[in-house]
């Protein structure tokens, strides 16, 4: 055995060892979203036998018929991965069948702004149902440290009719066990310049065995696997480095709005810091978080903390200063119609780019769709464009009915607001169009016009 060194596996843990790292293993993985999709078509590419899970039968028979339903994944990437033996399914009895079992499931807040983890529980209550002797389930979702030991591990526990006991420290077991590790996805959509399988895969296991069974099955989709020492430690690193993410943008945010008034500006502060070799990393400020991760993931861990009488202070105030952007954003286009003498109330707004970032097709949480609520609550009538989003409907915080406007005649804005800097547009012919810009994201860098309010 070569990843697991010295350790002696039981044989119901060698036999799948052996599969996984010789790529032959079958693997499930159940949601097939954003992060769940891309991973089962670099299991089946590497030669693995992946199921995809989903409740979602919309996209099963998708994925079946060899379509995709996410822009950046060609619908070839699906094809080629169903030559390999990819299939996509809503029934949850082939769960039996899988050396593996692989869950990225979402994981939003509440509300109140609290974890839910209700779709980890009903996922963990299905696999419950067929887990077998000697299977690996993993758990990929974002969530704070304790959740796999918590809330995971008990419900398959309580809930397998074979009364199974997840392996734990001590004596390996020869029977009656499974095995459980937790491994973040660390996708960043969007971003071209590292491939996925060169971004190092951590893995923590409840126990040894899980993080070698772990790091076998992942060896052969990354470059790199970073083994730690449990399965909190692995959630808290995904953690850590999107608070890391949060607080930064926080922190550019602020000194944006205050690089605002002194008349300075903050990207060319960013783009001159950014060339000193060491100890800065360069964040932008924009108009607020949007996705499914840096605006929710944080306050996981906030919630957790309380458990400990733990006040995480950092997090509330990069909440804080974030969650006030979309305001800010208003009022730049408030003061941009004043200088032309109009009113917020009446105005037609163009808003440009509606996705939470760049040249990708996802709404979640986007802080457009905060801005369209509060310019709209000041009496504009609000359009917009985006390429990603040929309508918008509704969502799980938003009900807009929206269709995608032609951007043509933008002469008859009185405002186009940039909220997402797609690399599609042509921002020096918006310009030109246009009567007042409202940019947000300094799209319009290096376009010199009275016409721009850069906020
Ligand atoms: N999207 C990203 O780039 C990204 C990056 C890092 C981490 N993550 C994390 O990965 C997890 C999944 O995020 P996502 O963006 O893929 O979400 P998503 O909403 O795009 O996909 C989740 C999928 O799970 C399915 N699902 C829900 N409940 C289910 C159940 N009980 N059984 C089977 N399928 C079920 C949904 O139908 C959906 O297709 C989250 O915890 C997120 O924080 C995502």
């Amino acid at each position: 055995m070569s990843n697991a060194g010295q350790l002696i596996l039981p044989r119901i843990a060698q036999e799948r060892f052996d599969r996984l790292e010789a790529c032959t293993a079958s693997i499930g993985v159940i949601g097939l979203g954003y992060a769940g999709l891309p991973l089962s078509l670099l299991l089946a590419e590497a030669g693995f036998k992946v199921t995809g899970f989903d409740i979602d039968a919309t996209k099963v028979d998708d994925l079946e018929a060899g379509r995709s339903y996410i822009v950046r994944i060609p619908a070839t990437e699906i094809q080629s991965a169903r030559r390999h033996g990819f299939v996509a399914t809503t029934d949850f009895a082939h769960l039996s069948n899988q050396d593996a079992i692989i869950i990225c499931v979402p994981t939003p807040l509440t509300e109140n702004r609290e974890p839910d983890l209700s779709y980890v529980e009903n996922t963990a209550k299905s696999v419950a149902l067929w887990i077998r002797e000697g299977q690996l389930v993993v758990l990929e979702s974002t969530t704070y440290p304790g959740t796999t030991e918590e809330v995971m591990i008990p419900i398959l526990e309580a809930e397998n009719l074979r009364g199974l006991k997840v392996q734990t420290d001590g004596v390996p077991a020869e029977h009656g066990v499974f095995y459980v590790a937790f491994s973040p996805e660390r996708e960043d959509p969007g971003n071209v310049t590292v491939a996925r399988c060169d971004i190092p895969k951590v893995v923590g296991g409840h126990e040894i065995i899980a993080t070698e069974l772990a790091a076998a099955l992942y060896q052969g989709i990354f470059t790199k696997s970073v083994r730690v020492s449990s399965t909190r430690v692995a959630e808290m690193t995904k953690l850590l480095e999107n608070i890391y993410r949060c607080v930064n943008i926080a922190l550019v945010n602020e000194l944006k709005l205050l690089s605002l008034r002194m008349g300075v500006d903050i990207w060319e502060v960013i783009d001159a810091a950014a060339t000193k070799p060491f100890g800065f990393h360069p964040f932008y400020p924009g108009p607020g978080l949007g996705g499914h991760c840096i605006p929710i993931d944080p306050f996981y861990l906030s919630w957790k903390a309380r458990e400990y009488d733990f006040n995480t202070r950092f997090i509330q105030l990069a909440g804080e200063v974030n969650e006030a952007m979309p305001a800010h954003v208003v009022q730049y286009v408030g003061m941009g119609l004043n200088q032309h003498k109009q009113a917020m109330n009446g105005a037609r707004i163009l808003m440009l780019g509606i996705a939470y970032k760049k040249d990708i097709d996802d709404l979640r949480e986007s802080p457009a769709l905060t801005v369209i609520e509060m310019l709209r609550a000041q009496g504009a009538e609000v359009l917009y464009n985006d390429p990603y989003f040929p309508t918008v409907g509704r969502g799980r915080h938003y009900n807009l009915n929206m269709t995608c406007t032609p951007l043509t005649n933008l002469e008859q804005y009185d405002c186009v607001l940039i909220m997402t800097d797609h690399s599609d547009y042509d921002y020096k012919k918006i310009v030109r169009q246009s009567r007042l810009v409202v940019d947000s994201r300094n799209a319009t860098k290096g376009i010199d016009s009275a016409k721009i309010v850069r906020c």
